[in-house]
């Protein structure tokens, strides 16, 4: 998408730009002409993301404090007049396991790339979750109760509320995110989207499998998009923002996206939720108007055209050799 936010000249700082979301918007920004460092550990994402653009690639741990002093890994980011910064790098995985460990890595991360963004005075913008409204009411709206049903969700309602406390210094801009699918995802293992994984057992010929009876629903929106509201960010005020497509699909709909798009017509084997409904959030549904009317941001993709444009990227993906760990 053109963005006349960008330009030729602008730096960029993309953390877990190694990740699914940080490579799609570092390479966006590259192809755009910036100049774009991605930092990573590269836990979870993989450098193959960014092979092919101009996104210079630094890797180090955001969290380690000794790698933002004199001397460290980090240490040369200091120096650089950012134009702004987008943070990404975090652990992703709801169901990581060591839930002290997801709290402090995620709040710990945020804080250096938030110092960072105060000492040299630019904007921050950084990846927040609709995991913060649990189950609570739909459509969800920024300004409703937290419901937090994970120790990730607590370290993003913890980074939002430093960053609105930032809010008045320097612009700091909290993204919401809905359920995220589209390329460069693979690495993810069962974190990713659910349209990948149904999407490599409906090509392997077997029936796509749903929790019965496939009625739960999710605002699942195309990383394409994602992009866009970034973008977005680059002008709009400090704020916290949902970024969904502004639609609730059923998973039965998203079995019938993939299907149209494959061309077949498998049935849908429904097995019983391994989940306990008490932390799992059974319906999502993001309200926009807030991100329609101060950020600047409209969702331009629905879920039958993001499947289909994912699709035909994994199609070729797969068609090529060499990429299959970006699948
Ligand atoms: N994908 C979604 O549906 C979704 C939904 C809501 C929010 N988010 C948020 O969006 C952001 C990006 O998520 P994603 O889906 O691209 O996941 P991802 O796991 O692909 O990306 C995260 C990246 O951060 C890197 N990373 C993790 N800890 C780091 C550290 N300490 N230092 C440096 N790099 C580190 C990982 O290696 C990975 O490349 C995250 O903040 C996530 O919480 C994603």
């Amino acid at each position: 998408m053109a963005n006349p936010s960008i330009h030729s000249n602008r730096k960029y700082l993309v953390t877990g730009g190694c990740g699914f979301i940080g490579s799609n918007l570092a390479r966006t920004l590259a192809e755009a002409g910036a100049q774009v460092i991605a930092v990573d550990n590269t836990q979870s994402g993989v450098a193959e993301n960014l092979h092919g653009s101009e996104v210079q690639f630094t890797a180090a741990d955001v969290t380690d404090a000794r790698n933002w002093a004199p001397g460290g890994s980090l240490s040369h980011l200091n120096d650089i007049p950012w134009d702004a910064i987008f943070h990404h790098g975090d652990i992703t995985d709801p169901r990581h396991g060591d839930d002290e460990k997801v709290y402090q890595r995620n709040t710990s991360g945020f804080q250096n790339v938030l110092d960072l963004a105060l000492k040299r005075q630019c904007r921050l913008v950084f990846a927040s979750t609709a995991g913060l409204y649990g189950n609570g009411p739909v459509p969800m709206r920024e300004d409703q109760p937290n419901h937090i049903l994970t120790a990730y969700g607590k370290s993003k309602e913890e980074m939002e509320r430093r960053a609105v406390a930032a809010g008045t210094r320097i612009p700091v801009i909290g993204l919401r995110y809905f359920n995220v699918y589209g390329p460069r995802e693979g690495h993810k293992g069962r974190a990713a989207s659910m349209i990948f994984h149904l999407f490599h057992q409906m090509t392997a010929g077997k029936n796509p499998r749903l929790f019965e009876f496939g009625e739960q629903k999710r605002d699942f929106v195309y990383v394409k998009d994602i992009v866009s509201a970034n973008l977005c960010a680059l002008t709009a005020p400090s704020g916290i923002y949902n970024v969904g497509s502004g639609v609730a699909e059923e998973f039965n709909a998203v079995v019938a996206a993939l299907n149209t798009a494959l061309g077949t017509d498998l049935e849908t084997e429904f097995f019983k939720m391994p989940y306990d409904p008490a932390t799992y959030q059974m319906n999502t549904h993001a309200e926009m108007s807030k991100a329609r009317n101060q950020l600047g941001f409209s969702p331009q993709w629905s879920l039958q055209a993001g499947v289909m444009d994912y699709v035909h990227w994994l199609q070729a993906a797969n068609n090529q050799s060499g990429v299959s760990r970006s699948l």
